[in-house]
Parts: C-alpha cells; structure tokens; sequence
C-alpha cells in the first residue's frame, strides 16, 4: 500500500488581477501554524519555507507550533482563524485521514479551509534505538515477531504520519505492538536517541542528521528507490518488505473564505520560495525535494487533498480505525 502522490492533472498556474487589499498584503506578520512540535520534520519544512515566503512578500511569516491530538488542535486554530491570510497552516498526509479517523472534531476538517499549495513529498524511515538487537530490516521483523508488544513504537498521536506509517508496518507484519504517542516526533526522536523508546517510522527531514551522525540505527527508507541523502540504507523492498511505500506530502491552508487574490498571492509566494537554490539544497540534504510549480497552486493541491480523503476514508473505515 502507498501513501503517495498519484498522478493527477496538472493544472495552470493562474495569476488573478489582485484587488487593492491583496496588493498591499501583508500589512504585518503572518502566522503559519505548525501542528505538531518544534524541532520535528513538520516544523524543519516550515521553518524552511517561511522564511523564503517572508523574504518574498516582503514581510515576516512567524511559525507558531500548537500540538497536540494528532495534529488537529493546530488544524482547528486555523480553521477557525479569521480568514484574511494572516494564518497559514502547514500540515501534512494527516489533512488527508483526519475527516475520516476523527468523528468528533470542533472544526470542519474537510471545508474549513482554502487550499495554497503542495510543498513537498517526504520519505519515512524505519528506525531504532542504537542498541537495538537488530541490525537489518529482516532481523528487526524477527525480533518484533518475538518481543510483540515487549516492542514500543514512537508516534505523534493519532493520525499523524508516524502513526500511519507505525499502523502499517504492524499490520504487515501482523504482530500488535506498543504505541507511544508524543506532541511531535521531533521529542519522540529525544527519547529514540536516549534509548528510551525503541523503534518509530518517520520523515528523513527529521532522520537524516540522526542517522548519518550514528545516534539511532536505521533499517530501510520507505520510497520505491533509495534516497540520495542516504545512499547506503536500502528500501523496504530492497530490504525483504516489497510494497511498503509510504511518503508524506505536505501542504499550505488558509480558513475558508479567505479571498481569492490573497489566497493566490501566498501560493505565488509558497512557489517563489520552492525555487530558492539554498532552500532546494536544503531539503536534498534531507531526502526530499519542492514539488514542481504547477503542484503548489490552490487547484491542484484541493483536487489532490479530495482524493486524497476519498481514498482514505474506506481504509479507515474498514480497519474501524477511529480516534474517537
Ligand atoms: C512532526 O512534525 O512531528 C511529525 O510530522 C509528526 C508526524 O506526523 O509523525
């Protein structure tokens, strides 16, 4: 099963004749809304692109981190944030199994929001502590088979990308094991280097330096082919796990009705940014790259976020994978 991208129309990137207000956005700070904890993978790609985005509208895009719930806390400030381009949410794969894992949530998770623009698509990683007892995927597969739940699993709470990635491992391998949930993986990552946690699945954006630094032991990259950034560790399929792909787009999203020309003067600001040299050695170096301009347009990220949820939602609903 994949969670990735799939082919779909692109589409033209549409420059509007802007309204007065619009050309004089923005008139002070904007908030970009991260809804997970400081120092994880979701955090590092908005940090990144918030500072280009601020550079190129000429003012400051200040990111704020409210965690919390599998990343619906920070998707609900947004959502129900005035709508006048002053708050932007950064989020990821989550917005696509949110309307389908919470049925109880204080804000619309489906039209709640205006669509910006794709960012990017990032591989996950199967990690472990250092010390773990396995040193291949197939090892680690065996060791799992025999600690069951003996075995912890770090994740960001439910429906978080972590948690999506950790619920399809277990269920190919069959075996339950012990979940952990932390506000981000960005803390889960202190525990899996201290050794007090013992496996989890996530970004390279927040993997990469751990790995190459030897802190934590990694066993595969979750994408068809290996990864640049980490050129010695192979893919699931590679390593004995064939059809076990997982990536994790990310996106822009202002509260619904916020209006058109501002909407599409972040997403020419989010596509300025992508193209930045320093920014796209950035996210190379940490296994990922911008998605191509037609991508980061408001069309083409809602059509992609609808198809998204729709495919979601019978998995979901088959597994009774609810959250509430
Ligand atoms: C994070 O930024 O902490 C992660 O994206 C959480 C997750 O989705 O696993």
């Amino acid at each position: 099963m994949t969670i990735t991208r799939r082919a779909a129309l692109a589409a033209p990137v549409v420059a509007l004749a802007a309204p007065a207000f619009a050309q004089s956005f923005p008139t002070r700070p904007i908030t970009m809304i991260v809804p997970f904890a400081a120092g994880g993978p979701t955090d590092t790609v908005a940090r990144l692109i918030s500072a280009e985005m601020g550079r190129e509208l000429g003012g400051t895009v200040v990111v704020e981190n409210v965690a919390g719930a599998g990343g619906t806390l920070g998707a609900q400030r947004v959502a129900t944030a005035r709508p006048d381009g002053y708050t932007v949410l950064c989020h990821h794969i989550g917005m696509g199994v949110i309307p389908s894992m919470y049925r109880r949530l204080a804000y619309d998770a489906v039209n709640g929001f205006e669509t910006v623009g794709l960012v990017t698509e990032v591989p996950m990683t199967i990690v472990g502590r250092r010390n773990l007892e396995a040193n291949t995927l197939q090892e680690l597969i065996a060791l799992i088979r025999q600690r069951r739940e003996g075995l912890n699993l770090a994740n960001a709470g439910i429906g978080a990308a972590s948690h999506l990635c950790g619920m399809m491992f277990q269920a190919a391998l069959n075996v339950p094991m012990t979940t952990v949930p932390y506000r981000g993986t960005g803390p889960a990552m202190n525990d899996l280097v201290a050794g007090t946690v013992d496996l989890m699945c996530d970004q390279t954006t927040n993997t990469t330096e751990q790995i190459r630094a030897g802190t934590i032991r990694a066993f595969a990259v979750t994408t068809n082919e290996r990864v640049a950034s980490l050129p010695n560790l192979p893919t699931a399929a590679q390593a004995g796990m064939p059809g076990f792909e997982v990536s994790v787009w990310h996106g822009l999203y202002t509260p619904r009705g916020t209006p058109e020309a501002i909407v599409n003067r972040l997403s020419s600001s989010l596509q300025a940014a992508l193209r930045v040299p320093a920014l796209v050695q950035r996210f190379a170096d940490l296994g990922t790259a911008p998605v191509p301009a037609e991508r980061a347009t408001p069309a083409y990220h809602r059509r992609f976020w609808q198809a998204d949820i729709a495919r979601w939602r019978p998995v979901i609903q088959a597994a009774q994978a609810f959250a509430d």
